[in-house]
């Protein structure tokens, strides 16, 4: 096998979706090897049934129709787990890193030719058995590999489609509890949104609710949730369930704060974001209407920590916001990001002072530190989800001052401090405003910071004026902050207008940091 000396192992990574920007880090020399592989639809015994064909084996045991999404054309490749596990082998020990391998199989079956296969397996009558349910969003009609390179290296689909159905189903049979109470999964849609358009929630018995004599064609069926990068209708309250990653972190805390205080039923997730079987898990037993991320690598006791943590910084940032991402793209879920402003820096197009602000179709200029290029990677990709609500947040400031996270107690705890005007976001007012974003559907990327700029001096002014009379600091230039830090910063000014027209209630950054930070915490 082919790779670097100092490495003691290749790391395999199956992606679901575009996991290829890790090998874009691979311009980095501190990157890990890696061999891409790209599955289909792998099936056999042991799979959590959520998935189409345990789901419609399990459903057959029990005597329950079988619902197909839509009217079945679907076409799937089909893969038994067994030769997958094999193609692993192979590429582990032939295949080369840096290149990309796909597993896949030529034989493609439809949906409902498996359904009806499932069917003849139990003696069932499919015309009797097989409903048609409403089409899920984002139901594609055809994936298709081509595995010729995966051939190349010697590997080959050695089950056939009869024997790995009987292998799978022998094993349903043989353990039916295996998987305990599942019934959340063998409905026909198990987490069907509360999205503009999908109104329905299948939260009854599945061989009632839901299921209609004909086929659904895709004219008929519901309407993607989320169009565009806009505000798309509005949830009702009553019925709101929100999932939040990032339990233990700042933004993630204040988050479940405010659903307290609104009195809307909330969960942390427990899964790694970087583990998809996690996830899944989580929004099984959940069943969010929408799904919150405010987890992310963000370094202790900075950002500097991710120049060393490299693959670190990438599993969280980059496979686990993607990984998050898709997951509720699959199960019809907006996911509102958390992501970050400091991806931009002044420009001659965007200069100090000039008012001229980065917008939300800017493409991110700055990659200064890894911390902020892997951001601006994600942001890019996330762009194809249109599933996602990018909030790009900035130098986040809270009325809590004793957090050493708050960007008012980092730059008065500084024995110096540079002085540039910058977009920030006070978290007391914007946060609630996420919150009625998710409640809007809101989707696409926004620049989610108060209105204008602020300087750290201006900002200092204020503490001195609020807080402490005695209160003194020393500036110092960028020059001379650069010997202090690993990485060098972000500073910009962000074009809010967008989030304005949305929310014309929101105050501009001097406004706020004086109403939701200063008056709260009024000493003098
Ligand atoms: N604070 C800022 O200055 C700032 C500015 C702009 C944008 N943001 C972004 O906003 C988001 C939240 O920031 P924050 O300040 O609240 O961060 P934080 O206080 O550092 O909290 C991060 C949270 O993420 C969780 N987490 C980290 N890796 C995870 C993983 N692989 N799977 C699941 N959870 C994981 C942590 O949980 P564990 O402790 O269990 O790991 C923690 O709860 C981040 O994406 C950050 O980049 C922050």
């Amino acid at each position: 096998m082919k790779h670097h000396n100092c490495f003691q192992q290749t790391l395999i990574l199956p992606p679901k979706l575009g996991l290829r920007c890790l090998s874009w880090l691979m311009e980095d020399p501190m990157a890990l090897p890696v061999i891409t592989t790209r599955g289909n639809n792998v099936y056999g015994p042991n799979q959590f049934p959520e998935k189409l064909i345990p789901k419609f084996i399990l459903l057959a045991m029990r005597g329950k129709p079988l619902p197909i999404h839509g009217d079945g054309s679907n076409v799937r490749s089909y893969l038994y787990c067994e030769d997958v596990a094999e193609a692993f082998e192979v590429i582990l020990h032939k295949g080369e890193v840096g290149h990309i391998y796909n597993i896949g199989t030529k034989k493609e079956r439809r949906v409902i030719d498996v359904a009806k296969d499932i069917c003849k397996l139990f003696s069932l009558d499919a015309d009797a058995v097989i409903k048609f349910v409403e089409n899920r969003p984002f139901n594609d009609q055809r994936y298709f590999l081509d595995d010729q390179k995966l051939k190349q290296l010697g590997w080959s689909e050695r089950t056939t489609w009869e024997e790995g159905l009987r292998k799978t189903l022998e094993w349903y049979t043989s353990n039916p509890d295996w998987w305990g109470d599942v019934s959340g999964a063998l409905l026909p849609h198990p987490r069907m949104l509360m999205m503009p358009g999908i109104e329905k929630q299948f939260d009854g018995p599945a061989d009632v609710k839901g299921m209609v004599s004909q086929p659904m064609t895709h004219a008929n069926g519901p309407k993607i949730m989320v169009e565009g990068p806009k505000c798309n209708g509005r949830s009702n309250s009553s019925s709101l369930k929100f999932l939040i990653y990032g339990r233990t972190g700042w933004i993630g805390g204040l988050l479940g704060d405010i659903c307290r205080k609104q009195g809307i039923p909330y969960e942390y997730g427990r899964g790694r974001l970087e583990n998809r079987s996690q996830l899944l898990l989580d929004i099984q037993t959940i069943k969010p209407t929408h799904v919150f991320n405010a987890a992310g690598v963000t370094g202790r006791p900075n950002v500097d920590w991710c120049e060393s943590h490299k693959p670190e910084t990438i599993r969280t940032n980059v496979v686990g916001t993607l990984n998050l991402a898709d997951v509720c793209r699959e199960n019809g879920l907006l996911m509102m990001n958390y992501a970050t402003g400091c991806i931009f820096e002044y420009d001659t197009e965007h200069p100090e002072g000039s008012g001229i602000g980065f917008k939300e179709e800017d493409k991110p200029n700055f990659s200064g530190s890894f911390y902020s290029k892997t951001k601006a990677m994600v942001e890019e990709l996330l762009k194809e989800y249109d599933n996602v609500c990018t909030l790009r947040v900035r130098m986040p400031i809270s009325s809590d001052l004793s957090n050493p996270r708050n960007f008012i107690t980092k730059i008065t705890r500084y024995n110096k401090v540079v002085n540039i005007p910058n977009s920030m976001t006070i978290l007391d007012e914007l946060l609630p405003i996420s919150v009625e974003m998710a409640k809007r559907n809101c989707s696409g990327i926004w620049n989610f910071t108060n209105p204008g700029v602020v300087s750290h001096n201006e900002i200092l002014e204020m503490y001195k004026k609020y807080i402490d009379p005695e209160f003194s600091w020393l500036n110092f230039t960028l020059e001379e902050q650069a010997k202090v830090i690993v990485a060098p910063r972000s500073n910009n000014e962000m074009d809010a207008s967008k989030l304005k027209n949305e929310f014309p209630e929101l105050l501009p950054i001097k406004e706020s940091l004086i109403k939701f930070v200063f008056e709260p915490n009024r000493k003098l």
